[in-house]
């Protein structure tokens, strides 16, 4: 174990100074030829069940012509079609088709910048456009969207489809559908002819449109409020975590710009006090996100290894050092923020917005062997895991976190295997007039977590996040984020949203046969059975919560129990005499 350790140490190492790229994700469609027979997947290589999901064909339209050309013939011989992107970022099965006689429809050359009207302060683009392309295209013309996820890889289209944000209580919030304005979509329509609805912010079905987890049709092209482009200052600040639950709300009213990342078992939290300032403050800083960097498959592989050996030897402790290791790491670079570009030289680093918004490296390609990669790539051994995103309320997000807190002193380790992923992101995120979107201000939890390649197999304290996972849904009636999570955090899902019926009467004239629906969708909307699979070891892969033993893994000693907080919980523990 100590090799392992000094191996992984130096890997963490190696991996920050290690900036020479990799060749681009693959593609998450692959057909046997001639774009037909295909199967997709998405960029993590794996849905929450594990299963493979199969498409008769695939079509690549590159203008709105086309799009409606696609969409007309496939209503008329009432075949299933699904929207696919350039990466596939979201966890769920939301890009599955039943069965395999259905459409793909990608847009990946969907991916032009139609407009920006400086103006207007406006833009207007393709929905594959990626948000790196956005966030380019405006600030070539001095503008900037104000909030958006992190993380570079994903497109307009994609992106609005999940309520997709970064962090803000500031504004209209950190969605992205906040800043729309108007939206074009391609719908089937009842006569079997395809058709286009153009719908501006105030339109009735606007609402519906925003957020639409891509059930009403395909988007062809969105227009987005931007704002002129200004400069950032961001300090990241480590405390102790005994004052977080009292903090949440206050801190996301100071700073424009806000976000925690909370390491329970270490007992910290580090704060981002990030804020707009003049313009003429200097300072050229780039945020180049380290886990977002290309990465070394080997370290990424011996990283890999040296968890899959601290979970198969229970070493707690192990992988407490390894989270250490890893945060002194991620702190000593300043998570990736330099001051000009190269260095960090110290707090406060200011910059350009778009320098700051969002980042990824590791999409960047250059023709090469898979030498580095995404930290997730399938084709390389490396990261794989669980994704638990949800969104609680601010008037209880304080009780979740003492919640926690109490969890955490009840087990001191549990929470090291999520701090490994860089502990728990915390965003601001607010109610929107989306009828799928928050329902409340709200802070958004972001939780990665170990994930076994061999699906009968617990990880770790398994017990104590599935108690994490459940007392977020079900004691604090949080909202998953659409684009992740696994199926639990979907049962029901529907009954949380107030204007869920609005939605769904939308639907319905939009896509009156649900051709853009799927089995997944149907039972996360309510219209179908639950998305809750009933077999041996399901709750070690959220499939279920466990009401019977053999839903965990009693042969390796785990064993359907209740919560130690949050007593109607029924999780997967260890349990070592029975
Ligand atoms: C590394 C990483 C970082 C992330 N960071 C953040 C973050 O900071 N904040 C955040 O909120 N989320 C984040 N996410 C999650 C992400 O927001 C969602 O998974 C995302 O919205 C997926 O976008 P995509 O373009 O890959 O779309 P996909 O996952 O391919 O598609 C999502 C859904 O939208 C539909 N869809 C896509 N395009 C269209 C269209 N043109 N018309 C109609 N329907 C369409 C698809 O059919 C599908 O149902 C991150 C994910 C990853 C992998
Ligand atoms: C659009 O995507 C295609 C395929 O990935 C790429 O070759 C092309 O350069 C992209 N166009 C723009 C404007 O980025
Ligand atoms: C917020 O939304 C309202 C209503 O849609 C709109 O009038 C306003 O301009 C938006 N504010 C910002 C900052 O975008």
């Amino acid at each position: 174990m100590v090799l392992l350790r000094g191996l992984f140490q130096s890997c963490c190492l190696f991996l920050l100074i290690f900036v020479v790229c990799c060749i681009p994700p693959e593609d998450p469609i692959k057909c046997s030829s001639d774009n037909t027979d295909c199967t997709i997947t998405n960029s993590y290589g794996a849905f929450p069940d594990r299963s493979i999901c199969l498409a008769a064909e695939v079509a690549f339209p590159s203008t709105e012509q086309e799009l409606i050309s696609i969409v007309s013939k496939a209503s008329r011989n009432k075949r299933k079609m699904k929207v696919a992107t350039r990466y596939s970022h979201s966890i769920p099965k939301l890009v599955c088709l039943d069965g395999q006689d259905g459409l793909l429809i990608s847009t990946k050359y969907l991916n032009r910048t139609l407009k920006v009207d400086v103006e207007a302060m406006t833009i207007t683009v393709e929905s594959g456009v990626t948000l790196r392309q956005l966030i380019n295209e405006a600030a070539k013309a001095g503008l900037a969207l104000p909030y958006t996820p992190y993380w570079w890889g994903l497109t307009i289209g994609g992106l609005l489809s999940t309520g997709a944000h970064g962090s803000t209580l500031w504004a209209n919030g950190s969605s992205v559908h906040d800043y729309l304005l108007e939206l074009r979509i391609v719908t089937p329509g009842f006569a079997g002819f395809a058709r286009v609805w153009s719908l501006k912010d105030g339109d009735k079905d606007f609402n519906a449109a925003k957020v639409s987890l891509g059930v009403l049709g395909v988007i062809s092209q969105v227009t987005l409020k931007l704002q002129p482009m200004f400069k950032r200052s961001i300090t990241y600040l480590t405390k102790d975590d005994s004052d977080l639950g009292d903090k949440v709300t206050s801190f996301g009213n100071e700073h424009e710009f806000a976000d925690i990342t909370w390491y329970p078992s270490q007992r910290k939290a580090v704060y981002r006090i990030d804020d707009r300032v003049n313009t003429n403050s200097p300072g050229n800083g780039l945020y180049d996100y380290t886990p977002f960097r290309p990465t070394a498959s080997v370290a990424l592989g011996v990283i890999r290894t040296t968890e899959d050996f601290q979970e198969s030897l229970s070493d707690a402790l192990g992988k407490c050092l390894s989270a250490q290791t890893v945060i002194l790491t991620l702190k000593t670079a300043a998570y990736g923020l330099s001051n000009n570009g190269i260095l960090f030289t110290g707090y406060p680093v200011i910059g350009y917005h778009n320098r700051f918004q969002a980042s990824g490296t590791c999409l960047d390609s250059v023709d090469d062997a898979l030498i580095t990669a995404c930290a997730w790539d399938p084709r390389v051994k490396g990261e794989f895991f669980h994704q638990t995103t949800f969104s609680v309320g601010l008037s209880v997000a304080k009780s979740f976190i003492q919640d926690v807190q109490k969890l955490t002193e009840l087990e001191p380790k549990a929470m090291c295997g999520v701090e490994l992923y860089n502990g728990i992101l915390m965003r601001y995120v607010k109610a929107s007039s989306a009828y799928l979107g928050k329902q409340e201000d709200a802070m958004d939890f972001d939780i990665t977590y170990y994930r076994s390649k061999d699906p009968l197999t617990p990880r770790l304290y398994e017990d104590i996040l599935e108690e994490v996972e459940q007392l977020a849904l079900f004691k604090y009636g949080a909202l998953p984020h659409w684009g992740k999570n696994r199926n639990i955090a979907f049962d029901g899902v529907i009954n949380k949203y107030k204007n869920a019926k609005e939605f769904l009467r939308v639907k319905k004239v939009y896509d009156p046969f649900g051709l853009f629906s799927s089995e997944w969708t149907d039972q996360v909307l309510g219209l179908k059975n639950s998305v809750t699979i009933d077999k041996e070891g399901c709750a070690l892969e959220g499939l279920c919560i466990c009401s019977q033993d053999i839903h965990c893994a009693p042969n390796k000693g785990y064993y359907c129990r209740p919560g130690k907080v949050y007593k109607d919980a029924r999780v997967c523990a260890r349990v070592t005499s029975k």
